[in-house]
């Protein structure tokens, strides 16, 4: 499963490059706000930081103008992946992107159905948002478990992309279920390395390191 880091702030961005363990970012329209930064001149930003895709969403609600921003935006670099929202526009927007080549994430996905559609409009990946499902009473990982379902009954080559992940349970069930890429806030990344006992293991081994009086050689 591949990890990306959801957020445009360019701190946590070389954090998380720095495991090598990070294969792409996800921005949306709010987490560039909370950013404070230029959309474009942080996306530049974030794209020489990372190989993988960074998915940069558009604004706009019309098709026409979809393709415009669109245009503007894969121009920054050659790893950005335009990110539309699930709607006819945005997926008639994503159908005519991709038959170019250009990688397209399609976002606010909330029903399996919306996910076969995406995959029908050859969208590269699919963002079910299995936090905010969860908020609305209904459980987030059902919905990813249908679309995998889905997907591998036509074996469609549309990536999902699990988005809105809001604690580590929802990485470890999303792995589980076989879902291609999970989309986390830094503090879920960072939570994954985290167990108390590998930390009282190592408060021992140190401990008992300590009174052998030795070292390991490094030089
Ligand atoms: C995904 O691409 C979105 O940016 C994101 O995961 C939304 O998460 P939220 O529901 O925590 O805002």
């Amino acid at each position: 499963m591949k990890f990306f880091v959801d957020t445009a702030d360019i701190a946590d961005i070389k954090e998380m490059a720095d495991t090598g363990l990070l294969d792409g970012v996800t921005t949306n329209p709010s987490l560039i706000a909370k950013s404070g930064r230029d959309f474009m001149e942080v996306t530049k930003e974030i794209c020489d930081l990372v190989d993988g895709p960074v998915s940069a969403e558009v604004v706009a609600l019309d098709h026409d103008t979809m393709m415009k921003e669109a245009e503007t935006l894969r121009k920054i670099a050659d790893n950005v992946c335009i990110k539309v929202p699930l709607t006819i526009d945005g997926l008639k927007t994503c159908k005519k992107l991709t038959s170019d080549g250009t990688k397209v994430n399609v976002t606010l996905c909330f029903s399996a159905n919306q996910a076969l559609l995406a995959a029908k409009a050859g969208a590269t990946f699919v963002s079910p948002f299995v936090g905010r499902h969860d908020d609305n009473g209904l459980d987030g990982m059902e919905l990813i478990a249908a679309i995998r379902h889905i997907y591998d009954n036509y074996d469609f080559g549309t990536e999902i992309l699990v988005a809105s992940i809001r604690n580590p349970v929802h990485v470890l069930k999303s792995a589980l279920i076989g879902a291609d890429v999970a989309t986390m806030p830094p503090a879920v990344i960072k939570g994954l390395f985290k167990h108390i006992l590998t930390d009282k293991g190592i408060e021992g081994f140190v401990a008992d390191w300590e009174k052998t009086g030795q070292t390991i050689p490094t030089s």
